[in-house]
């Protein structure tokens, strides 16, 4: 990823944006973040945006605003980032890790179902799907199956009785901002949504930033108190909340790469087109499946599924490869970046070793793990070189 091609397009408008915080002498929140907040919240068609110091922040403030509490369970996927289930961890709960769909890697629906019919969860409070790599995961399958859930749990099956008792769907859309589920932007797909400006996300800070969204307006107010010491008025505290706040600086950035995101993530989708052709007459790749029981690879290289229903928008392009290790350290001989998002499963932390978990029980997040590579993506890339990684990588297995 060279970032510096993005810096050379936007420099004097960063610098400007930069300036005017300066001028200004407010750093923290003001008028920078929440215009930002109103810009992000009309782009993703939530109903709300609050501004926060990260996308794990982002992640606890929605999980806390959504009423996940001490004994609680929350069902999240095995395969991502370790904040989707470390910020379930900081709110007190437990996370249940489920594998992922064998096609696209995110968390399956079909699994999440199965488990909630057949094992009972003390206290399940929430759903935290991620769109892994830009790509929405079936939020059809997660509304029905909270709908179902609510309806065999419910004592009342109210509206108010399951926003109040019932299961939320949090989406960590850290990797997935401007991707859409059936038309509907990511972000208002859930009670609310995780981004990260992570500076190589695709939309990106100068620093750590992060945003949550909500279809709930009382929801946002929660979580901006959350993020500033559980403090409706300076210095009265109703709650624990914490420093989670965003600079203006960076919101400042923010809002002049949001003039960008649409163009940025469609050139993005346009590389993806270039690498699956690429691969598609290089011969190298196989089918793609969801099948479970044929998860093994049967060419050097697999491509990920895409859902019929999402409009990716590719934070990563990621393959599925033979020798994986040994492809990654041949692109490096000849300059060419490579990442593996993700080398161990959640599941198989140490750190989660207490909730009992052993190597088996996931076992398409197992296989992913030692499969996956990502490869070069970024808006500013060129044909020539994706024509180069394509070339590089037949020339591996030739
Ligand atoms: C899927 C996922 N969740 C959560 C995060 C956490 O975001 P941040 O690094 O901004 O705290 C990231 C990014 O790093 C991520 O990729």
């Amino acid at each position: 990823m060279d970032l510096r091609r993005q810096y050379d397009g936007i420099r004097e408008d960063v610098l400007a944006a930069i300036a005017r915080v300066c001028d200004s002498q407010s750093f923290i929140l003001g008028p920078e973040v929440e215009a930002l907040e109103r810009e992000i919240a009309a782009l993703t068609g939530a109903a709300s945006a609050v501004g926060c110091a990260s996308g794990t922040e982002a992640l606890w403030l929605a999980l806390v605003a959504a009423g996940v509490k001490p004994g609680d369970s929350v069902i999240t996927t095995a395969f991502s980032f370790f904040a989707s289930a470390s910020a379930i961890v900081r709110a007190g709960a437990t996370p249940v890790f489920v594998d992922v769909d064998p096609g696209t890697l995110n968390l399956d629906a079909v699994l999440v179902g199965r488990q909630l019919r057949t094992k009972r969860l003390e206290n399940l409070r929430a759903i935290l799907p991620v769109h892994l790599y830009g790509q929405c995961a079936d939020m059809d399958a997660f509304d029905r199956i909270v709908k179902e859930y609510a309806k065999e749990n419910a004592k009342e099956n109210t509206e108010e009785y399951s926003r109040e008792f019932g299961v939320a769907i949090i989406e960590d859309a850290a990797q997935a901002i401007g991707a859409e589920w059936a038309g509907r932007g990511a972000g208002s797909l859930g009670a609310a949504a995780a981004f990260s400006f992570y500076p190589t996300k695709n939309l990106s800070a100068y620093g750590d930033a992060g945003i949550v969204t909500t279809i709930h307006p009382e929801m946002a107010e929660h979580m901006r108190q959350l993020r500033n010491h559980g403090s409706p008025r300076r210095y009265y505290h109703d709650e624990f909340g914490w420093n989670g706040r965003m600079d203006a600086i960076q919101a400042a950035v923010l809002r002049v790469k949001l003039a960008h995101i649409a163009d940025w993530n469609q050139r993005r989708r346009q590389h993806a087109a270039t690498y699956d052709q690429l691969f598609a007459g290089s011969g190298l790749t196989s089918e793609v499946t969801s099948n479970r029981s044929s998860n093994q690879l049967s060419a050097p290289v697999r491509l990920l599924s895409r859902s019929p229903q999402a409009k990716h928008v590719f934070h990563q392009y990621v393959i599925r490869a033979q020798r994986r290790d040994e492809l990654r350290k041949f692109l490096a001989e000849r300059k060419i970046g490579s990442e593996v998002y993700y080398p161990l499963p959640l599941h198989l932390q140490p750190v989660f070793s207490y909730l009992g978990l052993k190597a088996g029980d996931l076992p398409v997040s197992e296989l992913a793990a030692k499969e996956v590579l990502a490869l070069p993506m970024f808006p500013e890339l060129t044909e020539a070189e994706i024509r180069r990684v394509v070339e590089s990588i037949a020339e591996f297995y030739s």
